[in-house]
């Protein structure tokens, strides 16, 4: 895969925190880190089970850490009980903290609502009991399709206190998307809203969760439970459809939580891999949450005054474990936001953080870029026309941040005094991997620099050799960790040849590039796989060519990535069509019917920016389709690497123009 770095600027400076962040933080200078790393390495029994002990309530305490008999199926704290929403929720309650701020929710049009920890839990309670009341408990899967809201929060929560399994679907992908979802998990339990809100326009998820459960399999479903977010017209199934307000109403605002065994699945999200359909990533409760609370609490150096805002959307794992669960258990006051951050006008970040004092915030690098552009384009709208004095610390993730983004990050919205998290890791690893403490690390631009105290990662060859500094090769993390998919779900298969592939010796391989410099600091170079990063989102080359080759008019299909300046990458679809290659107006109409097609299959995220037609695709003897080349080609570069080992050289030239 091409490497995702793409800048202009090389910034050697080191940036190291300030006398006065490290002398307030918790992990306070590199000798601390130091010796919490050694520590984990040394007696990492000790390390875990203290952390466990000290930092979640169990139900029932747990004597075993780590069962590895059955690897690559580890277990954490297996013998132990839990529940998840109990440690997110009751915790603070009873800790004498319900009257603080849990979330201040902030709608597209600018409306305010907050709501403290004693009312999210009566909330979250009550709609817990509304779910039981329907039938639906431990051992079933709900499928959670909502807008980013209170609501979407407080329904995790509610399926956590039940024990009930929860896989969120993220509201950019399609009824397609969904159904698949929707029968891969087996899912009874569907809960959504009749439609979002996101930068002034209404889109409707009521009626794709209807096209949904019409096609082949969507009838595992039971029921489909509606809030209504914009009370707009939605069609309705008697006997299946019921309205949140309805299940909640007359409820109880006390629920007992289901204490359930460490290993249970908290959730299944379904992530795009190398090949095929998605796949769906199981994570556990209590490893899982013990990692999205520490790392909450080390990463983002959290204090109980602070105000947290974590931009994604929980239909991804960042939204799970930053903002449904890590930050929760951490006991924080977050933001939670429903629209874009361009709407009404490309200073709306910075006008939420100034009206809500936002104290750590954290985003995509891809978010930070469209925002450089949009004040270039007007100034009115920089970070400088306001007041920015509440931020402490940023946060980037999902991509690498190039070092002009990281600069122009630091300077103008960090005031040149906020430490800079740069925090790799992936749905699979739960909770962050590779970052920065911000009171101890020294930060490189581009680099997400140190693993954490426990983590165990390299930089390896095909062959699992670690390879020295400089040397790019394959990013692996050796040891298990707490918060590490468990399974993928119902494929055990795909979790072995996916993530411990035979050569590697029982290594996780995380997919990714990289290479360490001579402090030891990672870089990470991108994808080994055609996994593709648009505007900070995962999604799988192969999943859009399985959407466009399904359509009548396409023979074959492959698809690339190229660089984008702002949205990390942009989707380039080369097309064989069953007629021969079109031009002019003909290819333009094809290609906004195909466009329209993959928004319809996979989701509107999903839709390729370049369409490129051909009349047969560029493959090797053996039939192999060089994706190499084509990536040089939608990259707009001169074809000058070997090409004889190609069946039909020829084919590269028809690919020119752009539709
Ligand atoms: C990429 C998102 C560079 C990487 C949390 C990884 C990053 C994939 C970074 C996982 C970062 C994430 N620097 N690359 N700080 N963070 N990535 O599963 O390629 O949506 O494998 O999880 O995003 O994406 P996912």
């Amino acid at each position: 895969m091409s490497s995702t770095i793409n800048t202009m600027l090389i910034e050697k400076r080191v940036f190291n925190p300030s006398k006065e962040f490290v002398s307030r933080a918790r992990i306070s200078g590199m000798d601390q880190y130091r010796a919490m790393c050694e520590e984990a390495e040394r007696n990492p029994d000790s390390f875990w089970r203290t952390l466990a002990q000290e930092n979640l309530q169990w139900r029932k305490p747990f004597t075993k850490v780590l069962n590895d008999s059955n690897a690559p199926f580890y277990t954490w704290f297996e013998d132990g009980e839990l529940n998840v929403s109990e440690n997110c929720l009751d915790v603070h309650v009873k800790n004498g903290n319900g009257d603080k701020t849990a979330i201040i929710f902030e709608a597209d049009d600018g409306t305010v609502q907050s709501i403290t920890y004693r009312d999210l839990l009566a909330r979250v309670c009550r709609i817990a009991n509304g779910i039981k009341t329907l039938g639906y408990g431990k051992g079933d899967r709900a499928i959670i399709y909502l807008p980013m809201s209170i609501e979407a929060i407080a329904v995790m929560q509610a399926c956590a206190r039940l024990g009930l399994t929860h896989s969120v679907v993220f509201g950019g992908f399609s009824a397609r998307s969904l159904h698949q979802r929707i029968v891969d998990v087996g899912a009874k339990l569907v809960i959504t809203a009749d439609a979002q809100v996101r930068g002034g326009r209404q889109i409707p998820l009521k009626a794709a969760v209807d096209e949904a459960l019409s096609y082949e399999g969507g009838d595992v479903v039971e029921k489909v439970v509606v809030y209504e977010r914009t009370g707009s017209q939605v069609d309705w199934v008697e006997g299946r459809d019921v309205r949140l307000s309805e299940i909640e109403a007359g409820q109880a605002e006390e629920c007992e939580p289901v204490a359930v065994e460490a290993e249970h699945p908290l959730f299944v999200l379904y992530t795009s891999g190398s090949t095929g359909k998605p796949k769906g990533v199981q994570h556990s409760s209590g490893g899982y949450l013990l990692w999205a609370k520490m790392t909450a609490l080390w990463v983002f150096d959290a204090k109980p005054e602070d105000i947290f805002w974590c931009t994604a959307d929980v239909g991804w794992v960042t939204g799970h474990s930053y903002i449904a669960y890590g930050s929760m258990a951490a006991g924080l006051t977050q933001i939670v936001f429903e629209g874009i951050p361009t709407y009404p006008n490309a200073g709306r970040f910075w006008e939420m953080v100034q009206r809500h004092k936002v104290s750590i915030f954290y985003t995509a690098p891809t978010a930070i870029r469209s925002l450089i552009k949009a004040s270039e384009l007007n100034p009115e709208h920089h970070p400088r026309r306001y007041d920015l004095s509440s931020l402490r610390l940023l946060g980037s993730v999902g991509e690498p941040i190039n070092p002009e983004a990281w600069m122009w990050y630091y300077e103008n919205v960090g005031g040149s005094r906020c430490p800079i998290v740069d925090t790799w890791w992936q749905t699979e690893t739960g909770g962050h991997i590779l970052t920065p403490l911000p009171g101890a690390t020294p930060l490189k631009p581009g680099s997400c620099t140190l693993p954490l105290p426990g983590i165990d990662a390299a930089v390896v060859d095909e062959s699992g050799k670690e390879l020295p500094a400089g040397a790019g090769g394959l990013l692996v993390i050796r040891r298990p960790w707490p918060a590490m998919i468990r399974t993928v779900w119902g494929d055990e298969n795909r979790f072995r040849t996916s993530y411990f592939p035979s050569e590697l010796g029982g290594m996780y391989m995380a997919g990714d590039n990289a290479q360490r410099d001579e402090d030891g600091y990672f870089w990470i170079l991108g994808r080994t796989d055609d996994v593709l990063s648009v505007s900070g989102h995962r999604l799988g080359g192969t999943e859009i060519e399985s959407a466009l080759v399904a359509h009548e008019l396409v023979a074959e299909a492959a698809v690339v990535g190229r660089p984008d300046a702002t949205t990390g990458e942009a989707i380039v679809a080369f097309i064989m069509l069953k007629q021969s290659a079109p031009d002019g107006e003909e290819a333009q109409k094809i290609a906004e019917t195909l466009r329209n097609w993959v928004a319809r299959e996979v989701g509107p995220i999903a839709k390729p920016r370049d369409i490129r037609f051909g009349n047969s695709l560029p493959k090797t003897r053996s039939g192999k389709i060089m994706r190499r080349l084509l990536r040089l080609v939608a990259e707009g570069r001169d074809i000058d690497q070997d090409t004889s080992t190609l069946e039909n050289p020829d084919v590269l030239k028809q690919f020119s123009d752009v539709y």
